[in-house]
């Protein structure tokens, strides 16, 4: 079995990388032993977030920072997740992808992305690189549509994107506040359905990467 290495990244900042690298992580935890690799040496954000808490339980994977990750550490699990810093150059994302099973590049809808996107999505289409996959992050409920016409502009721009996108809610910032998972941000029941998104793109992972 070869390794299943997962990464998330995105030549813009801010997009959403740290919390998908985390849920997921959290998510492909149930389905085998899965390592999550902080490559962020400027935030940490994802170690940060699942190291905070003192006795909680709720993770069930291991995190390293990419210093301390392997590939020998590598090949003890099923799979492995890599949060990236921000602002990976166009080339780095095509290197990225070679090493991985799947490149993960998630996406805001705010109005102005798609060019952007498709833009740095240039030299993955030119290398005709297939791996990889947008995801639409905190997209706003209706009726606002920004989430829906990202969509369908990448779509016809024929970027690979996830089925399922995951909606906005502040429970994922108050999450990574707390040092737990999104579904366990009490009082708030976006936590749930943010989470079940996530839950539903691991599907689409897990299907993917075999
Ligand atoms: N679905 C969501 N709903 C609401 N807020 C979100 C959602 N996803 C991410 N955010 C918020 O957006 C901000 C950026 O998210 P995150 O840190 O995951 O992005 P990033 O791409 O890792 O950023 P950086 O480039 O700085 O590493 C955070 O404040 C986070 O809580
Ligand atoms: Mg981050």
């Amino acid at each position: 079995m070869g390794l299943k290495l997962i990464s998330v990244a995105s030549e813009k900042g801010g997009v959403g990388k740290s919390t998908t690298a985390v849920t997921l992580a959290a998510h492909l935890s149930e389905s085998g032993k899965t390592l999550l690799v902080d490559a962020d040496e400027r935030l940490h954000s994802a170690w940060k977030w699942t190291t905070k808490k003192e006795g909680y339980e709720g993770w069930n994977f291991d995190v390293l920072k990419y210093a301390d990750f392997t590939e020998k550490l590598a090949g003890e699990y099923e799979y492995v997740v890599l949060d990236t810093k921000g602002g990976e150059g166009k080339s780095e994302l095509t290197t990225l992808a070679a090493a991985s099973k799947l490149l993960i590049i998630p996406c805001k809808p705010d109005g102005l992305s798609a060019d952007g996107l498709v833009e740095t999505l240039q030299p993955l289409l030119a290398g005709a690189v297939t791996n990889y996959r947008v995801l639409l992050t905190d997209v706003p409920p209706a009726p606002n549509s920004d989430g829906l016409d990202l969509r369908l502009e990448l779509d016809a721009a024929e970027i690979p994107l996830f089925a399922h996108s995951i909606r906005h809610a502040v429970a994922v910032s108050k999450a990574a506040r707390e040092g737990v998972r999104v579904r366990d941000v009490k009082g708030d029941r976006y936590a749930k359905l943010v989470w079940m998104d996530y839950q539903i793109v691991c599907r689409e992972v897990v299907k993917y990467v075999g």
